[in-house]
């Protein structure tokens, strides 16, 4: 089977100084974790204003609660992929050749850190923490394991309620993150967008805002998103399939280069 991708996109990548990686739902699909907006998508069952913003969090903690602490169940009990791999690999790769590398998610699954990537950007939180929505306090795993059925779990020092450290509809990202993600994106010379339809912001900035500064920008999705007209190039595949073949692409064409040689 040829590849989807592009000579140009291996040759942008061997010649790369900065890559930024940006990932959505798609690259945990083949973990089996559901995406948001596809047919079977979370957001098809679930509704958002339901679960996924203050009010209904303040309306209805425990069933808040519970819905979050049930995706927590299902992504630890998922194993990362081979895109999650791919991508760690990538880091590992750049980073070796004294390059820069930057994983901005908008994934809160925390697979992409056990399949071994570090410098990773959380824009929308992670499933994995809490915290109390009164004093901030982080709340440890032992607290969230008194939550029962009708009942919300709250501060042990406060008594305020705990919220999972996610970023709701109508809230903001953490400043951190978005500062990090755009700098790495303004420094980038190649940038992937892997498994995101692109219609969130200011998530969705982050691949266009790289596109702006200079940098080739791929998505890699099994159908072309939101902003697949407005950037370089759409491989169309699984991640799954794609980021490893990517990946030994760029290793191949890396080995003939004339870097290869090159001591830095
Ligand atoms: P979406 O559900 O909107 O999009 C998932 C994308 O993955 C789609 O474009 C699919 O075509 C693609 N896809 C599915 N399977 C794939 C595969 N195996 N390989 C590659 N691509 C695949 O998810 P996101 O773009 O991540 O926000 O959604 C963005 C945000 O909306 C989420 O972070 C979440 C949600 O509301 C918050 O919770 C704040």
């Amino acid at each position: 089977m040829s590849n989807a991708f592009s000579d140009i996109l291996v040759q942008r990548l061997v010649s790369a100084r900065y890559v930024t990686v940006f990932t959505g739902a798609g690259v945990s699909a083949e973990s089996g974790i559901a995406t948001f907006r596809d047919l079977d998508g979370m957001w098809s069952r679930f509704k958002p204003e339901e679960l996924a913003n203050v009010n209904a969090f303040l309306s209805n903690p425990s069933l808040v609660q519970s819905w979050y602490q049930q995706r927590k169940r299902i992504v630890t009990e998922a194993e990362p992929n081979a895109g999650h791999r791919a991508i760690a690999a990538f880091e590992r790769h750049f980073l070796e050749r004294g390059h820069g590398f930057a994983l901005v998610t908008q994934n809160v699954d925390n697979l992409h850190q056990r399949a071994g990537s570090k410098n990773v950007i959380e824009l929308h939180g992670n499933l994995a923490r809490n915290y109390c929505f009164d004093c901030n306090r982080d709340a440890s795993e032992e607290e969230m394991h008194t939550k029962t059925d009708e009942d919300s779990v709250q501060c042990v020092e406060c008594g305020g309620l705990i919220r999972p450290d996610v970023v709701w509809f109508g809230e903001q990202l953490p400043a951190q993150a978005i500062e990090g993600a755009v700098s790495a994106a303004r420094r980038s010379s190649v940038c992937l967008s892997v498994g995101t339809s692109a219609v969130v912001y200011p998530a969705a900035q982050i691949p266009l805002l790289a596109s702006e500064e200079g940098a080739y920008v791929a998505e890699i999705n099994v159908a072309p998103s939101a902003i697949a007209s407005m950037i370089d190039e759409t491989v169309q595949g699984k991640a799954g399939d794609v980021l490893p073949a990517l990946f030994d692409a760029y290793k191949e064409a890396l080995s003939s280069s004339d870097e290869s040689y090159t001591l830095n």
